[in-house]
């Protein structure tokens, strides 16, 4: 730079960086699709944030280049540097201007948190459990309706209740902009209002164990009218049996309780797509029931029923006990018991003559 006024070239080259920043980092798509009422309010909130920020960026990386290059040792010079006592109208600048941006991006955070989080009428309670490694659901307001599939209906507004079985997971539903911690021996409560309809994916984010990246469940949401007959679905499911949710084929039956359940997220099973590390591969499941169960005196379907309720019996090679959680004799109905022992033998290698 041959300019005698390098001050000007910094400054003009400081806001043309700093254009160009705010535009590329409004033009990144950050976030996943909008599918809560929050969402949007909290998408502005970080739009605001990436605005400030990049100017601050900016300023602080153009100071340092600036530095380094206009103070930098000249060939043969071995002075010491000036002894410099401050500046103190400099660092009181420096630390007012700060204080103020945080102050009033703290407040408008504040805002936004406070409304998000506001009671609202009409709230329908759901009680999230989060469990290595695997999220239940309990529905206090339809007579305690405990499931393994999240279904919410839209433009309802939900208030979720989070707890955990063992360690700290954390209940994340991106799309949502929700996230919380469920810690054991307290409740922690987010409010969400869905507001589109789909599913999106409930991802675990708190390292909780070696099942924690398969930790990941779907929400589904629907009309209210679709949600009030899956609960009579999810009702009559536990009176009679799991099949008449997939117009009663047993295997998509038992491929969708499979999935509901969470069994996937810590198993291979290549009939259900699912590819868990955390547990044994089921797609040969016939001929480990043959090989472990048979000498204890178990049918196959015997040994994989006890498998799924009582996990700790039989560990098969390679895999350590207390893995598994031990409840899914409570959580999964006879019914529900049955049609998945049946489709897991049938698509495990028992259902082809193997
Ligand atoms: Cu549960 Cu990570």
């Amino acid at each position: 730079m041959r300019s005698r006024r390098p001050l000007f070239w910094v400054v003009l080259l400081s806001v043309i960086a700093t254009a160009i920043g705010i535009v590329v980092a409004l033009l990144i798509d950050w976030f996943p699709s909008q599918a809560s009422t929050a969402a949007t309010d909290i998408d502005t909130l970080y739009d605001v944030l990436l605005i400030v920020s990049v100017p601050i960026f900016v300023l602080v990386m153009a100071v340092a280049i600036y530095s380094v290059w206009a103070f930098r040792v000249r060939p043969g010079d071995t002075r010491d540097g000036a002894p410099i006592h401050g500046n103190t109208k400099l660092e009181i600048i420096w630390v007012t201007i700060p204080f103020i941006i945080v102050a009033v991006l703290a407040g408008y955070g504040w805002v936004v948190l406070d409304d998000i989080e506001a009671k609202k009428a009409d709230e329908m309670v759901v009680e999230v459990t989060g469990q290595q490694f695997a999220w239940s659901f309990v529905y206090p307001e339809l007579e305690g309706l405990q499931t393994n599939e999240l279904v919410l209906p839209v433009d309802r507004p939900v208030h979720f209740k989070i707890n955990t079985e063992d360690v700290i997971h954390d209940f994340w539903v991106p799309d949502f902009r929700l996230k919380s911690d469920a810690v054991p021996g307290i409740t922690t409560t987010v409010r969400v209002t869905p507001s589109r309809i789909g599913a999106y994916p409930v991802v675990c984010a708190e390292l909780c164990g070696i099942g924690h990246s398969t930790m990941r469940q779907t929400v589904r949401v629907v009309p209210a009218a679709d949600f009030d007959s899956w609960v009579e679905r999810q009702r009559a499911s536990r009176v009679d049996g799991g099949v008449d949710d997939a117009g009663g084929d047993p295997i998509a039956a038992g491929r969708q309780l499979f999935n509901d359940t969470g069994c996937n997220a810590c198993h291979v099973l290549a009939d259900a797509g699912a590819n868990g590390a955390a547990g044994p591969s089921l797609d040969d499941l016939a001929a480990v029931a043959e090989r472990l169960g048979r000498p204890e005196g178990l049918t196959p379907a015997e040994y994989v029923e006890n498998s799924i309720v009582d996990p700790n019996a039989i560990v098969v090679e390679g895999y350590q006990p207390d893995i598994m959680p031990t409840d899914y004799g409570d959580r999964l109905t006879p019914a529900q018991l049955q049609t998945l022992v049946d489709y897991l033998l049938e698509v495990g290698g028992g259902g082809n003559g193997q």
